[in-house]
């Protein structure tokens, strides 16, 4: 069940890519990102572009509580966008914010790649980012975010329209979620 979830997830986000849909989302906001999260899982989630209403953990750190989260938004919106430093530092807290009940992993790390390239026309090469590191570096960052920006930048590429590094980057996204496209194969 999970998995056809997520198997017809990553066909919206291909779709996203190819259409050209991905060009008429906004940028580095909350509006932008929740239309990220609606395309990507609509119809197979209710709650679909969606802030939640509930307060949720992960690995034992708690994300924004509801009580503030709408305040909280509105400040990450605002936050500058002019260097790799500052990016990193608001997809940091738009991760602490956690704004869905599920599939911010996954939303984020395409409203990151927008904004990197906007700002700097440059994208992550995400599928050469190891899983592991990965994982370890982004529950690391709301203490720190050095790590993560030393993994990410180490990836940057400037190829931000070559479509197999963006599909491959996206199932490598799925990946770091437990999805792969193998496992309907077996
Ligand atoms: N302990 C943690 N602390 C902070 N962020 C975390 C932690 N564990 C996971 N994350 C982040 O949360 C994401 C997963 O959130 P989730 O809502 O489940 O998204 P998805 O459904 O796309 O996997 C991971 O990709 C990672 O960026
Ligand atoms: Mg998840």
């Amino acid at each position: 069940m999970q998995n056809n979830i997520d198997k017809k997830s990553l066909e919206n986000a291909y779709r996203l890519f190819e259409s050209g849909d991905i060009n008429h989302i906004k940028t580095g906001t909350t509006k932008g990102l929740q239309q990220l999260h609606k395309y990507l899982f609509d119809g197979l989630y209710d709650f679909a572009g969606k802030i939640r209403a509930q307060n949720i953990s992960k690995g034992g750190f708690r994300f924004a509580t509801v009580l503030y989260l709408n305040e909280i938004l509105a400040k990450i919106e605002l936050m500058p966008e002019n260097t790799f430093e500052e990016i990193i530092a608001k997809y940091v807290e738009m991760n602490i914010a956690h704004p869905f009940m599920e599939g911010n992993g996954r939303t984020m790390r395409i409203w990151l790649d927008m904004i990197l390239k906007a700002s700097l026309k440059k994208l992550v090469n995400w599928q050469f980012v190891d899983k592991t590191l990965y994982l370890q570096a982004v529950e690391r960052s709301p203490v720190n975010d050095l790590e993560l920006r030393t993994l990410l930048f180490a990836h940057l590429t400037d190829e931000v329209d070559n479509r197999e590094i963006i599909f491959k980057g996206i199932e490598q996204s799925y990946y770091y979620e437990g999805y792969t496209k193998e496992d309907d194969d077996l």
